[in-house]
């Protein structure tokens, strides 16, 4: 049944207050709700029809007293209930141990947790489960006192004690109305660190991380994270926390990141564990921005929430950015801020433009649902992290910290819309380009598609003026034919032949206003004349990429070449260097030419690389060449295997002709000391580990035995783990032996450590592919002990890596990976629906490929298609990826 954004109604009942009890038992557990309901007078007089997935009823009570009552589609129908406020009590009881979906309550490593986002409420127990019925929860957790000695739920403790039988119970109040998406629920063995902290309000607030015990040598970095979470948001938006006590928990089992539950957030063990043996800096740099994006969501999202499951980027796309942000204010050098962005973006090209351009696109509000699971995307978190990132860059800095105060001031403790939130930046801004153009704005939030600019520039040396033309255009997407021009923001300078850059002034101002600007594209074309240029400049435009657009800007090696050299943006100078590689790179792939990089690639690569100033962790991003991936997309069709081939033949020559100044790079960025996550170090460990990998694969044609050596030599030695899984990677893609030795090593080393283990399969699974050997070993480790399809990241491991990050390995002319693929998704929808949509997903630009891939490709997905008992999250994603 497909949901529709116009079908919205309000609710026919309201539930003010929810007091529930569970007597918690892995097999049975008994759930015993009363709801204190009244009708909303704002509706027709109507059934109250209560959600529920999976539950077994036992009892119905409205006021005390037994009525009578239906069952259908899922739904509790109450009729002829009295017109004043009433109470309802419903008791039920459910099977946490048989809850193989991770949504609701079920068990992991013997305790009991929940997730309830966006629709796993119901399947706890019957209730109006949706985002606008918000309600005071007061719980009652029962349990054994010895397997599960930590009971929690939201908001404050106010009661325990222990019960006859070895039981014990805990009694939870949470002051805060809320949806029931934010409800959760903890009981097991645990334990904590926690840490006092003073607010700048002067409140004192218990901070706590709970972990299984041998956990607690890993929570520092979590802990950290979250009291500067809560700096931040009191320093940049005056946002305090509201609750004497916040909680963390962390749990091996779960669908996804984390999850914002008011005041008891539960989090993927991914995004808390971490020590320098077992976590790379990649994992620090993930746990701090989800433990930031969780704090965040307590302001944006559980404050204010959504009014339905189609304003899910309010919530979402907000605090996306809000983290990105926090991260950024977290470095203090404009260049690390650079590299953040750069990598934000890298992630967004990766995920969301691919996502725009297949069946899946929607738009960052969608239209429609089926299963809404499916729609926790690139394009609502990531997406509409952009679109708020736009309404800052149009309104400032400040004016944006205005809006969000208006933003508050207006619609704390309400339920509300992407409407609701863009008209407040707006009000907040009266006269800013934001306000001006409001209405085109918004077509962000409607119409999905990654919009395409074109910049034409001309230079008038009689005239000394710079006419510089942009248009915009959309591509049509699943349901929407045609496009109407957006509000694009176009930050931009323009740079001299001798690097400088030039004061920018428009025909009809009186001086030059900086050099650089915001233009503000909002018709479908406009024209920009700069005037008093003496010399032909080079534009760099969309700086620090100031909107998700793919631009066509024209501009030749020379100018990409100039720009790499001096442009006072990072994000730019990055820019021109990928666009460099992928110049060369689409050429050699489209004629089926061999590749040979020019002296000038080089000479510049080196020169980077090489640089006195520039940062380590900028180096390694502009050295790293454009993914497999982000190459598929710049094509009209596909052949994963010449890609892959010209790639590599690239990475072997950039190996090869550098190999001095990679030997150089390498001595000259060992960190000494102590392992510290901060940004600097991660760099240079970056930048090391890439002149690594560099040196092995020249090493792997030379055969010269010194770089694999030394290699192995620090995989042994390493006393980090970015360091340790570097090297290791360095000696997987590039010599077979060693490798094996390593990885058996890295195996025994860390057998106790899943989050590790987990790495050992994803890497070889990720490896570059060569005869067919890494996917052969990929599908041998399916049956490796340690596999299993039941833990969502041991699951991830091996096929996300397989299946999403390694197109080589994946796309075979035999279509030995689509029938993996296939096979993996079919198994996983019988344990869990919203894992396998996902991995379904692996298959959303089959139309894109070549021949023979697109054949076996949609052969492939027709054979999932055709399971008859295929869950809605699939059934979907399959559909969609058919449709015409
Ligand atoms: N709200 C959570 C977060 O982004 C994620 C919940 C995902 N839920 C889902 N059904 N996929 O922080
Ligand atoms: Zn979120």
């Amino acid at each position: 049944p497909l949901i529709r954004r116009e079908d919205y109604t309000a609710p026919a009942y309201w539930i003010r207050s929810v007091d529930l009890t569970f007597d918690l038992d892995p097999a049975k557990t008994l759930v015993v709700n009363r709801m204190q309901v009244e009708r909303n007078p704002a509706v027709a007089a109507q059934a109250l029809r209560l959600d529920g997935e999976e539950l077994n009823l036992t009892r119905v009570l409205v006021n005390g007293d037994s009525v009578s009552f239906r069952v259908e589609n899922q739904q509790l129908v109450l009729d002829n209930l009295p017109e004043t406020p009433f109470t309802l009590e419903v008791r039920t009881t459910c099977a946490p141990e048989k809850n193989t979906q991770l949504s609701g309550l079920y068990t992991s490593g013997g305790g009991f947790f929940t997730q309830c986002e966006a629709e796993g409420f119901r399947r706890i127990t019957y209730f109006l489960d949706r985002p606008d019925v918000m309600a005071t929860f007061s719980v009652t957790l029962k349990a054994d006192a010895t397997k599960y000695p930590v009971l929690l739920s939201n908001g404050n403790l106010v009661e325990q004690g222990t019960l006859d039988g070895g039981k014990h119970y805990a009694k939870w109040v949470d002051p805060h109305p809320k949806p029931s998406y934010l409800f959760a629920l903890v009981a097991a063995n645990l334990v904590c660190r926690e840490q006092k902290i003073r607010a700048r309000s002067g409140r004192e607030h218990l901070l706590q991380v709970y972990v299984r015990a041998g956990d607690l040598d890993k929570t520092e970095h979590a802990m950290n994270s979250l009291i500067a979470s809560v700096a931040w948001d009191e320093a940049r938006f005056g946002l305090s926390l509201d609750l004497d006590r916040f909680m963390i928990v962390a749990v091996s089992d779960f669908n996804m990141g984390a999850m914002e539950n008011k005041g008891l957030n539960i989090f993927n063990t991914k995004y808390v564990l971490a020590n320098p043996a077992t976590a790379t800096d990649a994992d620090y740099a993930g746990i701090e921005s989800v433990v930031g994006h969780e704090y965040f969501h307590n302001w944006t999202g559980n404050r204010i929430t959504c009014r339905d499951w189609f304003q899910l980027s309010l919530k979402e796309g907000l605090t996306v950015f809000r983290d990105q942000e926090f991260s950024q204010d977290l470095v203090h050098s404009p260049s690390a801020r650079a590299v953040k962005r750069i990598e934000d973006v890298r992630t967004l090209r990766q995920h969301q433009f691919p996502e725009d351009a297949g069946p899946m696109a929607h738009p960052v509000r969608p239209d429609s649902y089926v299963e809404i699971n499916n729609f926790y995307t690139a394009t609502v978190y990531d997406k509409g992290a952009e679109v708020v990132r736009m309404m800052q860059t149009l309104v400032g800095r400040d004016g944006f910290a205005r809006g969000m105060t208006l933003y508050f001031q207006r619609h704390d403790g309400q339920a509300v819309t992407c409407d609701d939130f863009a008209q407040a930046i707006a009000d907040a801004n009266p006269g800013s380009a934001l306000a001006t153009h409001l209405a085109i704005f918004k077509r962000w939030y409607s119409q999905a598609g990654t919009p395409r600019v074109q910049a034409r520039g001309h230079y008038n040396a009689d005239a000394r003026t710079y006419t510089l033309e942009l248009s915009q255009q959309g591509l049509p997407s699943p349901g929407q034919p045609t496009k109407e021009p957006w509000v694009i923001p176009v930050a931009m300078g323009l740079i001299g032949p001798r690097g400088e850059h030039l004061p920018l002034q428009l025909v009809g101002e009186d001086a030059p206003v900086g050099t650089e600007r915001v233009l503000v594209l909002h018709e479908e074309r406009q024209r920009y004349e700069f005037t008093g240029l003496d010399v032909e400049p080079v534009p760099s435009l969309l700086r620090g990429f100031s909107a998700p657009v793919l631009l066509e800007d024209h501009l030749s090696d020379a100018d990409l070449l100039h720009l790499l050299a001096h442009d006072a943006d990072p994000f730019n100078r990055w820019e021109a260097g990928q666009r460099l590689a992928l110049n060369r790179l689409l050429g050699a792939i489209r004629t089926g030419q061999a590749l040979h990089l020019d002296a000038a690639y080089i000479e510049a690569m080196r020169s980077v690389l090489r640089h006195p100033t520039l940062d380590a962790a900028f180096k390694e991003l502009v050295l790293t060449l454009p993914s497999e991936g982000y190459l598929a997309e710049q094509l009209e069709e596909v052949d994963p295997q010449r890609i892959h081939q010209v790639r590599e033949a690239a990475r072997l020559q950039l190996a090869q002709a550098l190999h001095h100044d990679w030997e150089w790079a390498f001595e000259t960025h060992q960190v000494r000391g102590g392992y510290s996550p901060d940004p600097v170090s991660a760099g240079q460990r970056a930048l090391a580990n890439l002149a690594l990998a560099y040196l092995c694969l020249g090493a792997s044609v030379t055969h010269d035995p010194v770089w694999p050596g030394r290699t192995y030599q620090r995989f042994k030695d390493a006393t980090n783990m970015t360091d340790r899984l570097g090297a290791l990677s360095a000696l997987v893609n590039s010599h077979a032996e060693l490798a094996e030795a390593a990885l058996q090593r890295f195996h025994a080393l860390f057998r106790d450590e899943a989050l590790v283990i987990d790495k050992w399969f994803a890497l070889q699974a990720a490896a570059s592919e060569k005869d067919g050997r890494v996917f052969a070993r990929a599908r041998q480790l399916l049956s490796h002990p340690d596999f299993s399809l039941r833990n969502p990241n041991r699951a991830r491991s091996l096929i996300t890596a397989l299946c999403f990050m390694n197109p080589a390995a994946f796309h075979r002319t035999d279509a030995a990976g689509y029938v993996f693929w296939a096979d993996r998704v079919l198994e996983l929808d019988a344990i869990n629906p919203q894992l396998a949509a996902r991995v379904a997903r692996a298959m959303d630009r089959w139309k894109q490929l070549a021949e023979p891939y697109r054949s076996a490709a949609r052969e492939a997905i027709a054979r999932v298609a055709a399971r008859a008992e295929l869950s809605n999250d699939v059934r979907e994603i399959v559909t969609r990826a058919l449709a015409d």
